[in-house]
């Protein structure tokens, strides 16, 4: 009886072992992917609207866009400034295009799109 009792306990330490480690690996995997969810360093925001801005003008959005902060003039696409355009509905538009402004789904990160977004809702004058 003894002796089924500690196999018991022994069993229900390697349960508890395993559950711990079950519920810390995910913990420690998304930690290393998303290190900004975390902690965002001072300045993440600045690098964000900085990388946005790259991007704006590295991939053509300047050819067809008009937005001061890129001082550009492209009218083939609407002005970017003085609209009142969310996040979101920016990242639909650069991931999928619609009509003849094409999509970058492939091409560009999620996390470039969300960058990119990110800093015409910041720029953009009112
Ligand atoms: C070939 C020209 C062209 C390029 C390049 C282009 N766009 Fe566009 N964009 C358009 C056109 C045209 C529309 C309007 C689409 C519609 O509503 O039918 C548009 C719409 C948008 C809208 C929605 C604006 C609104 O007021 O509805 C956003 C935001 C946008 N583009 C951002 C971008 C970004 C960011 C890039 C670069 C990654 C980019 N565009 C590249 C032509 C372009």
């Amino acid at each position: 009886m003894a002796k089924a009792k500690q196999r018991d306990g022994i069993a229900r330490r390697g349960l508890l072992a395993a559950v711990l480690i079950a519920v810390s690996v995910p913990a420690v995997q998304a930690l290393a992917q998303e290190p900004a969810a975390v902690a965002a360093p001072a300045g993440a925001d600045d690098a964000r609207v900085a990388n946005g801005r790259d991007l704006f003008s590295s991939w053509g959005c300047t050819s067809c866009h008009a937005l001061a902060d890129a001082k550009s003039s492209g009218d083939v696409g609407p002005r970017l400034d003085g609209g009142n355009l969310t996040e979101a509905f920016i990242v639909g538009r650069v991931t999928n295009g619609q009509g003849a402004m094409p999509g970058f789904g492939g091409q560009l990160t999620d996390r470039e799109i969300a960058d990119i977004a990110h800093y015409i809702v910041k720029v953009a004058k009112k």
